[in-house]
């Protein structure tokens, strides 16, 4: 997928129609929470306003995995649930503390599990919700913990809620999705110069092509879609879907999940008006007008007062669950508003501004660093390279010469900043992306309506490499996906005994960040500000202090510091680790880092 503000697909807005309860959901829902979870581990509580420890997801790393692709327990060539379990130890061993798992529910999987046909059981080929338990159980003993994705924008075409809603416009359900009858004249022409009379509401389009809205000669009226036709969009202005969704919420979390990933946050809310996009010059990938969607993807103030009312769910469960959002973020304001003006709303919003840098550039990421840190409610910077949406930060940052050290010093900028870091599952490794070569590969269905501009998301959703074996050990079968091509080089095996693998540099960040006062605890402090080829920062509280250089050039590049403006008067740096072979000690001062190499050093007070 192309990058573009949109790529993390998301973020924020409301004016509710307050409806009962829906029995028939709220039973469906109930029904489904009888059947025992295995490991109930969140107990609904009463909020422990005294709690002064900061809850777990402050100094925790999460790490996204994609069911799909990870790890495939009964070798049909696709991931399932049991696969995850299995390899718990190795997620374990890594490091990270949570882990994010993108949707497995029963779906048709037209958009690979984002098209949802029962948000309360798992895919029948991923397992079961017994296996589900299983894996939260096994994860809670490791001190690992779950992230649901909770598709709020849009159901499957397939789901029950749907099916009613488009059998008749008097049924109970018609409201829960977004019908509009044919705009009235003057109509636009049709190809024959004729006006069509069935001519959509207004021009907005789906992000995933062409038009926005889908006909429905059932009840000759269009229903929105923001993505695939197969994902018609919820009415979010119907307080019976906020309770239904809510509930969905409230299932997994007697479950024992501790949180969810919110998926495309920024579209839940269209303007009511449904006033025609802004048309702008030039085609999409799709042969569609290029056109600003600032109608029907923005972030409308309504979105606010829906994340508040989902917060106040988790609240009532125990050990602080957690909101991490999808919150695509054209403007540095509109990230910092998806906290809530009292950090009441979504805790880990994404930013994915890391992941639209693409550059080494010293004076970026420090602007960006500095942009959210300083952010005046409080929130939790969470940073983002990759996902299963955009190209893997492995190919976009790498320079082809230099991949591997630029992926050590892209790991090391994710995992020293203060914030809460995202993983994606085989970036520990430096997978690669494998982008399809023919357009009859092609999985994704927007990389075949798009080929060959877009070639769909196939190339970042590759099997993992957990060994040199045929498919990569990720399956006896053919996958469903064919592995990255450097897989022979970087699997778990091999980098698990090479202490200068990339995985190996990850294990050993991720000990140091969760070992170190100053990593864990420390404000940022930004150094050496106009330098433009080594970004610098102190990690700092009390007498601890840690430093980080990286140098994001291919050249040899000196660094001169003066710490005492910040306080620290040791003339040694103890080094904690680097991605090149460094003495124990530096002088605190001056050094010199080659090229791409980052070095991480204690500068505390004790470090002498
Ligand atoms: C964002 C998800 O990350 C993406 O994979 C999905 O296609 C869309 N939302 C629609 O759910």
């Amino acid at each position: 997928m192309k990058l573009s503000a949109k790529a993390g697909i998301l973020s924020l807005l409301s004016v509710f129609i307050y409806g009962t309860a829906d029995s028939a959901v709220a039973k469906d829902v109930e029904k489904k929470a009888a059947t025992k979870p295995v490991a109930k581990q969140s107990v609904e509580k009463k909020t422990n306003a005294k709690n002064s420890t900061d809850p777990w997801w402050k100094h925790a790393v999460i790490y996204e995995i994609y069911p799909r692709s990870f790890a495939d327990a009964d070798n049909n060539g696709m991931g399932d649930i049991k696969g995850i379990t299995q390899k718990l130890d190795y997620l374990k061993d890594l490091g990270v503390d949570a882990l994010w798992i993108t949707p497995c529910f029963p779906s048709p999987q037209v958009d690979f599990g984002y098209d949802i046909s029962d948000y309360c059981d798992i895919a029948p080929e991923y397992g079961t919700l017994a296996d589900f338990d299983e894996l939260v159980a096994e994860a809670k003993k490791r001190n690992i913990r779950i992230i649901m994705d909770l598709v709020m924008n849009h159901s499957s075409d397939k789901h029950k809620w749907f099916e009613e809603s488009r059998s008749s416009r008097t049924n109970p359900k018609r409201n829960w999705f977004v019908w509009r009858d044919p705009k009235s004249g003057p109509l636009p022409k049709n190809s024959s110069g004729a006006e069509d009379p069935k001519s959509p509401p207004n021009n907005w389009q789906a992000l995933f092509g062409h038009s926005a809205w889908q006909w429905d000669p059932k009840t000759n009226q269009y229903y929105y879609h923001f993505f695939y036709p197969e994902q018609p969009d919820l009415n979010w202005r119907n307080g019976q879907v906020k309770k239904a969704m809510n509930d969905v919420a409230r299932f997994w979390l007697d479950r024992g999940v501790a949180g969810f990933r919110l998926d495309a946050i920024n579209t839940l809310y269209e303007v009511p008006s449904l006033k025609d996009n802004p048309v702008k010059p030039g085609k999409n990938a799709y042969g569609d007008p290029n056109m600003d969607d600032k109608y029907n993807y923005l972030l409308l103030p309504e979105i606010k007062g829906t994340m508040r009312d989902l917060r106040k769910v988790l609240n009532n469960y125990q050990d602080n669950p957690v909101l991490l959002g999808e919150t695509t973020a054209e403007r540095i304001e509109q990230l910092i508003a998806a906290y809530g003006k009292n950090n009441d709303e979504i805790q880990l919003p994404m930013d994915f501004r890391f992941a639209y840098i693409n550059k080494l550039s010293a004076s970026e990421f420090r602007n960006k660093i500095a942009e959210i840190d300083e952010n005046e409610v409080g929130g939790q910077p969470t940073y983002v390279f990759s996902n299963h949406d955009i190209v893997r930060h492995y190919n976009r940052y790498g320079d082809g010469k230099n991949n591997d050290q630029i992926a050590k010093l892209t790991a090391a900028i994710l995992l020293t900043t203060r914030g809460t870091p995202v993983m994606y599952y085989g970036e520990e490794l430096g997978m690669e992306n494998r982008d399809p070569e023919r357009k009859e590969d092609v999985k994704d269905p927007i990389g075949i309506l798009g080929w060959p501009e877009q070639k769909g998301r196939d190339g970042c959703r590759t099997p993992m490499q957990w060994n040199a074996a045929k498919n990569a050990g990720f399956s006896t079968a053919n996958p469903w996906l064919p592995v990255a091509h450097n897989y022979k080089t970087h699997n778990v095996e091999l980098e698990d005994k090479d202490p200068a693998s990339i995985l190996s540099f990850y294990k050993q960040l991720l000990s140091v960040r969760k070992k170190n006062t100053a990593l864990k605890y420390g404000k940022y402090v930004a150094l050496n500000e106009d330098d433009e080829h080594v970004l610098s920062y102190l990690r700092k509280r009390g007498g601890a202090a840690a430093l980080v250089a990286c140098n994001m050039t291919d050249q040899p590049r000196k660094v001169t510091l003066d710490l005492s403006k910040s306080g620290i008067t040791v003339s040694e740096a103890k080094v904690l680790m680097a991605s090149y072979s460094a003495p124990d000690s530096i002088s605190a001062s001056s050094f010199t880092l080659p090229p791409y190499a980052v070095l991480i050093a204690d500068v505390g007070k004790s470090a002498n």
